[in-house]
């Protein structure tokens, strides 16, 4: 018997040595120290040994399962530190290896843009007005001298919701609300950037949706002259300071008298080429004194105040400003053209 204990003892050592993972580990635990294991087997053998024989064999038994266990127990712990170590090597990071660029959005050039002649404007004192796109007939023609069945309402292609309210055509409604939230009383000066909506067909120069920039300025003692040297101002900030503008006569329901502005091509330097169509001038803005039939719809008397009005496009300054030859670039969102206007690339 004690040979035999011996014999299992070095048995089960050698293949506790040998053992190459946990779970191979456990199975020799279970064999060789669990209940139906060959150690309880050979002890179960013990009452046929004589009263002087069994505390030497017991205590054998005992010191040879202590043994075995004990060699389970460093080599659970071994290969449990082999585990970690392996893991830790196979899940390791190189950090030195240089990282992925982070792709950062930009502002859409025509943020950018409306947001430059924000600043523009905020820097000579003006306010930012806002207005619903969703507008009511009322003013956006009615109250601007447009009253229904004008013929000047033909210039502007609306897409109505009902016979009351449409997609407003113009940012001039929002003069019209804002004087009437003034009482009368001046001064106002503001501009207005916004979303506006025309039934277009789409090409390179048109678009059923674009954007506006109005300006109202009203207060006593404004004149003509406030109007050309605020757009003079403008111009020159915005296209350099060589730029040229001129004033043409032009026609506008809410403005008398009414113009179109130009500024002198840049591209030529006013020689003439394909861009200002030979002629030296791009047109860029229409503007005009406020009517006084539109002061005195929004409760201002028009003996006493007077103002200004111009309306831009800011995607038409943008494609001169950035050379871009199509207003559908800045609508159909394709990443190549957005990419060109990252302030980060
Ligand atoms: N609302 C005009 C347009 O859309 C532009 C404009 C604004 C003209 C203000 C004069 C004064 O064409």
């Amino acid at each position: 018997m004690q040979e035999r204990l011996k014999e299992l003892q070095a048995e089960a050592l050698a293949k506790v040595e040998k053992a190459s993972d946990l779970k191979e580990l456990n199975e020799i635990r279970v064999a060789y120290l669990g209940k139906k294991g060959p150690i309880t087997e050979v002890l179960k053998g013990m009452g046929k040994l004589s009263a002087e024989e069994r505390p030497v064999m017991g205590a054998l038994a005992n010191e040879v399962r202590d043994s075995i266990s004990s060699a389970i127990e460093s080599k659970h712990k071994h290969l449990e530190e082999a585990a970690i170590q392996q893991k830790l090597a196979s899940e390791s990071i190189d950090v030195t290896l240089p990282g992925r660029p982070v792709k950062i959005g930009n502002h859409h050039p025509l943020t950018r843009i409306i947001e430059e002649i924000e600043d523009l404007f905020i820097g000579m004192g003006y306010a930012i007005a806002e207005g619903p796109e969703v507008e009511k007939d009322y003013y956006n023609f009615e109250a601007l001298n447009l009253p229904k069945g004008h013929p000047a309402r033909d210039m502007q292609d609306s897409f109505y919701i009902t016979e009351e309210i449409l997609l407003r055509t113009h940012t001039s409604p929002v003069q019209a609300r804002t004087m009437e939230k003034h009482q009368g009383k001046g001064p106002v000066k503001i501009i207005c950037p916004g979303k506006v909506y025309r039934r277009d067909n789409d090409d390179a120069t048109h678009s059923h949706q674009f954007m506006q920039i109005e300006g109202l300025v009203v207060d006593e003692n404004i004149r003509m002259s406030d109007l050309k040297g605020t757009l003079e101002v403008f111009a020159k900030k915005m296209f350099g300071e060589d730029r040229e503008i001129r004033l043409r006569p032009s026609f506008f329901p809410f403005t008398e008298p009414s113009v179109e502005m130009d500024i002198s091509c840049k591209i030529c330097g006013g020689n003439g080429c394909s861009v200002c169509k030979g002629t030296g001038w791009i047109e860029i803005l229409g503007a005009g004194m406020v009517h006084p039939n539109v002061l005195e719809m929004a409760g201002f008397d028009s003996k006493k105040y007077t103002g200004f009005a111009f309306g831009m496009g800011p995607e038409r300054i943008a494609m001169l400003k950035y050379g871009i030859d199509d207003i559908r670039h800045f609508y159909t969102n394709d990443i190549r053209f957005l990419k060109q206007f990252s302030v980060t690339e």
